[in-house]
């Protein structure tokens, strides 16, 4: 078994006017629609409606994808960056989506955002920016109704730094230096599939399928326990 580097961790927010303005207009559809397309095929026969929450949102993109193929659902995006929600707002207004899909702003752990009150919880690229890996986990537990749908993805660390620069030149060369330098830090900060397990049976999530869909991905899915 190959090991990893030692994590680095880096800033938990990215909200900066060059950081957001770099971030939304990357382009991130591979990833993003991976995202979408491993939810709607590995919770199939959703219902028809709903309250679907996106932890970390970002500017929106996943909310937008899962909005278009979820009709009958509400998507709230969360996340703690003024910057980032300003982005994501322009884009669900553009998308004409603002309808269906609502912002928070929020830094979790929040329990001002209530309890059980989604029906399903998703989340991508926000773990590896968090100081406590569990504020997620938790946060899932306290936000998603038992028996919810949870899908979660993030980058995988590679074993040493030259494999992480070999990524950024793999899927970020034509991007722009701030974007490299953050898809950089992010791989250095991410966590390995071992480290997912454990905080899964920390969060009582043990039963959640971990895969690899990528490369530079895992993926962890499963219902929250009734
Ligand atoms: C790498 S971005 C991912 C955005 C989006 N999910 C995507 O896939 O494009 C991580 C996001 O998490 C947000 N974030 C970081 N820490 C947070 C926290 N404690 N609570 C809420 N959002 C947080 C950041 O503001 C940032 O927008």
């Amino acid at each position: 078994m190959k090991m990893a580097m030692e994590r680095r961790p880096e800033p938990e927010l990215m909200d900066s006017e060059a950081q957001t303005l770099a971030y939304a207009q990357a382009d991130f559809a591979e990833s993003n629609q991976l995202f979408t397309a491993s939810f709607l095929s590995a919770f199939s026969e959703l219902p028809a409606s709903g309250q679907l929450a996106d932890l970390g949102c970002g500017p929106a993109d996943i909310c937008i994808r899962l909005s278009r193929r979820l009709t009958g659902w509400h998507i709230t995006g969360v996340d703690a960056g003024e910057n980032m929600l300003r982005r994501a707002r322009e884009a669900i207004g553009e998308a004409g989506l603002g309808n269906r899909i609502g912002l928070r702003h929020s830094h979790l752990p929040d329990e001002n955002l209530g309890r059980s009150r989604f029906d399903a919880i998703t989340s991508n690229s926000l773990l590896h920016h968090l100081p406590d890996p569990m504020t997620l986990w938790r946060s899932t537990r306290q936000l998603a109704r038992p028996g919810a749908p949870v899908m979660v993805m993030d980058l995988l660390r590679p074993e040493n730094e030259q494999r992480a620069a070999e990524l950024v030149d793999t899927y970020a060369a034509d991007a722009p230096e701030i974007l490299k330098e953050d898809f950089h830090n992010s791989l250095l900060a991410a966590y390995t599939l071992e480290e997912i397990s454990g905080q899964l049976e920390q969060a009582g999530l043990a039963h959640f399928q971990v895969s690899q869909p990528s490369d530079r991905h895992w993926l962890a899915h499963g219902l929250t326990p009734s």
